[in-house]
């Protein structure tokens, strides 16, 4: 079937999506290696917004150009007929870029299905939106699991597998971080990092090809840890939330995905609860952001110490939703 795209909705208003970012409660890198994930979306969002426009934006930002070549790829495979249109477009976004939040998926995630819409006048099943948002993120990032994508487009608390490059099981899961935890969980500033996150997972692959048994040791304990956060979330068992989180750290630092700094943080910080590093980590310098799982009793002197050092910080606030149309 051939669809005629851009006649009735040239003049149409502003399509705008939103879309969150992730924080990885457990599972980051052994994820890469078929190795369960889970993770959930967060309150910090990307707005992309395009219109019609006579002439095409000069100085595209990197990646949005190759997202507009996926989609049209795409549509014209799909009997669509495309032809490359003006537009001018807006992006704002208050998830701090490369510090463990998926700052990269969502803007994949928001501007495939903005550009999916633009192209074709119609909207497109998160399904079709999340496979090519995960084509994007490939030519980011390398080699990416697909798991930043997938949360940030279902949304809310997302276990998540890589069998195959072909099939993946992304279970949205029917419940979410406990209501009662809200008060507890933080997400803490470790310091910068120099690498990109396809650098961080191309050095735990060269770990792994030297000592393969040593590291298949480590994924399989990590798949076990990330069951035991599950389970904790399911349960609403705060001890074993915290001891899976503290657990999942250890296995981290015996990666190598986290350096000096952050281990520094990681021990001042153990102070007033679990914590662990979250998304690919960081070796040179700082490692992103910080997931801690905060004791009630010392909530209030976290947040003292925090500001009293001037380290940034976010009470993680979950998000249910993932991409939408706005
Ligand atoms: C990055 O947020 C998470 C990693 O596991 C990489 C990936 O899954 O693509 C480090």
């Amino acid at each position: 079937m051939l669809h005629l795209a851009g006649c009735w909705f040239r003049f149409m208003t502003v399509i705008k999506y939103s879309s969150p970012g992730k924080v990885i409660l457990s599972g980051e890198h052994s994820v890469v290696y078929g190795k369960p994930a889970l993770a959930s979306s967060i309150n910090l969002k990307l707005h992309f917004s395009i219109q019609d426009d006579k002439k095409r934006p000069e100085n595209l930002p990197k990646g949005l150009d190759l997202v507009e070549r996926i989609v049209v790829e795409y549509l014209s495979k799909n009997g669509f007929e495309i032809a490359l249109r003006g537009f001018n477009y807006k992006i704002d976004s208050d998830i701090p870029i490369s510090e463990g939040f998926g700052s990269s998926a969502a803007f994949s995630v928001a501007t495939t299905a903005a550009f999916l819409e633009f192209y074709s006048g119609r909207k497109f099943e998160k399904v079709v939106i999340n496979q090519l948002a995960y084509e994007a993120e490939k030519m980011f990032h390398e080699n990416p699991s697909g798991i930043d994508n997938s949360v940030s487009c279902f949304g809310g608390l997302v276990y998540f597998r890589k069998e195959t490059e072909f099939l993946k099981t992304i279970h949205s899961l029917d419940f979410y971080l406990p209501e009662k935890w809200k008060n507890s969980l933080f997400m803490v500033f470790s310091g910068s990092r120099r690498e990109t996150t396809a650098e961080l997972v191309a050095s735990v692959k060269q770990l792994y090809l030297k000592d393969p048994e040593n590291y298949l040791k480590i994924f399989n304990q990590i798949e076990d840890c990330t069951k035991e956060v599950l389970v904790s979330c399911k349960t609403q068992d705060f001890d074993l939330f915290k001891k899976g989180v503290n657990r999942n750290q250890e296995l981290l630092e015996k990666l190598g995905v986290i350096g000096k700094i952050g281990i520094e943080k990681v021990r001042e910080l153990q102070n007033f609860g679990s914590v662990k590093m979250t998304g690919a980590g960081g070796v040179l310098e700082g490692s992103g952001y910080l997931l801690v799982v905060c004791d009630p009793e010392k909530k209030d002197s976290l947040i003292s110490y925090l500001n009293q050092y001037k380290i940034k910080f976010y009470p993680l606030i979950p998000d249910s939703r993932g991409l939408m149309k706005i």
